[in-house]
């Protein structure tokens, strides 16, 4: 049978990653897929760059600067999306859609935006988006939720899914980096997004988070929905404090079925350290799935990078290699539900979701200051589970005799917790913010 033919759109570090593991694994790739793949159209950009890094290779494919030309090549049967972005590759996925080209993608971005749009015209038209490599890199998450776990009624997930953002959590722990340090290795490594402020924002982990939510839940894209903190305000000290408090900072990407609704939230979080997924480190990525069958399932691998992202890709190619002459009735569907039985629960606002919060604060060392915090919080019946008290290490004179409160909470609305936070910084006694992390126990 005659290979499949392809067609790249941009070629940086995925797309470039892509082609080499393509090539290098062609006939374990063909054995496995039945029939050939080659990639023999790439749109770039700077054609100078995609010749050098193609080298001897460049003889076997043909280069072009113009992206329309490769969607509207009636010799292609699948174009592979490798550009990001939300503009122009919309509009190249749409175009190839409507040409009866099955797409693949690692654009977690277009999806969590227009994936509504996007799946929709593929169903209409009959061709498969695929989309492996659009969360947790090479780690095959969207066909355990999809496939492997259809059995199951999901109720949460929870998942290290921004490679950059743990790499500087990483870093910034174990070697005493700081953030921006930290940021630039990320980048010169090739995890951090075209954009970092996607990663450090938690913008990225969103995307990923929002997609997962839709295929473990049966619900329609809705990244308008979620709720999004990144780690550009973590201070150094909380990460030191919990650590000494048995607990570990990650960036968590958390889905979660509730009798409510379904919570979407990303945001820095303290995990118990002994837990698998606390000790996740650098662009490793973790997720872990909850199924009401199953129970507890973990997922590791690199999240980010070059081939393992590649990985995802490729595994796509060779799916949609195999279920080109297969009915598009009976393909797995895009969001793992059938697209006319997705069901529009309501997404929980953040105020209405219940957790444990780690709260720390800077006092005045006087008597009464900490009678005053319990006070407040036991109004709003909060109980206190851990309460540490933490000498200063400022040294100004201004400052002298100042202490560091750290209160863990057992479990309460974010709407009481807040509450909290306003009634204790109006105390005279109060010398800063209250930075207020939330807690997940994951047992
Ligand atoms: P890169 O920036 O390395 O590569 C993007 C490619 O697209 C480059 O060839 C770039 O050209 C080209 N390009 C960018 N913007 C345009 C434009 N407006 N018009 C034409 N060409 C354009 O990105 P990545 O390879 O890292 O990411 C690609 C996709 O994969 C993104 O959606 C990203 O989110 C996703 N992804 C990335 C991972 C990673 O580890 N890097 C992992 C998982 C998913 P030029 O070289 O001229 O800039
Ligand atoms: N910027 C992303 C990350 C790439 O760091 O995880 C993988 O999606």
């Amino acid at each position: 049978m005659e290979p499949i033919k392809v067609g790249l759109l941009g070629f940086g570090t995925v797309g470039s990653g892509t082609f080499d593991v393509l090539c290098r694994n062609q006939q374990e790739i063909s054995r496995r897929a039945g029939r050939g793949i080659e990639i023999t159209r790439i749109a770039v950009r700077n054609r100078a760059k995609a010749e050098q890094r193609l080298g001897d290779a460049l003889r076997t494919v043909e280069l072009t600067a113009d992206f329309a030309s490769v969607v509207n090549d009636p010799s292609l049967d699948i174009v592979a999306e490798m550009i990001g972005g939300t503009d122009i590759a919309r509009e190249l996925v749409l175009c190839a859609i409507k040409n009866g080209k099955h797409v693949v993608t690692a654009n977690k971005a277009l999806l969590a935006v227009h994936g509504t749009e996007i799946f929709e015209a593929a169903d209409a038209h009959g061709v498969i988006v695929a989309f492996e490599a659009a969360v947790a890199g090479g780690i095959p998450i969207i066909k355990v939720l999809r496939e492997g776990l259809t059995a199951n009624r999901i109720q949460y997930i929870a998942g290290i899914i921004n490679g950059t953002t743990n790499f500087i959590l990483s870093e910034m722990r174990e070697r005493g980096l700081d953030f921006e340090t930290a940021l630039a290795n990320a980048q010169q490594l090739g995890y951090a997004e075209a954009d970092p402020t996607f990663d450090i924002e938690g913008i990225d982990a969103a995307h990923k988070a929002t997609i997962m939510a839709a295929i473990a839940f049966g619900i329609p894209v809705q990244f308008e929905s979620a709720y999004i903190e990144g780690i550009t305000h973590l201070d150094i000290l909380d990460i030191y404090y919990a650590e000494e408090l048995g607990y570990r900072i990650k960036l968590l990407g958390i889905v979660r079925r509730t009798k409510k609704g379904i919570e979407l939230r990303v945001h820095p979080t303290l995990i118990p350290a002994q837990r698998l997924i606390a000790n996740v480190q650098g662009a490793m990525n973790a997720v872990l799935v909850y199924g009401d069958a199953v129970g507890a399932t973990l997922y590791y691998g690199t999240g980010a990078g070059a081939e393992p992202t590649a990985s995802a890709v490729v595994a796509d190619l060779v799916d949609v290699t195999r279920l080109n002459a297969v009915h598009p009735n009976n393909r797995v569907p895009h969001l793992a539900f059938q697209p006319d039985l997705l069901v529009n629960t309501p997404i929980i606002p953040i105020n209405d979701i219940i957790s444990s919060y780690y709260l720390r604060l800077r006092v005045a060392g006087q008597i009464g200051v900490l009678a005053d915090i319990t006070r407040i919080l036991a109004t709003l019946c909060i109980s206190i589970d851990v309460l540490l008290q933490k000498k200063s290490e400022a040294v100004d004179a201004n400052q002298e005799g100042e202490i560091d409160i750290i209160v863990i909470t057992h479990k309460t609305l974010e709407k009481n917790i807040n509450t909290v936070i306003s009634h204790i910084e109006a105390l005279s006694t109060v010398r800063s913010r209250v930075t207020r992390l939330r807690m997940e126990a994951l047992n």
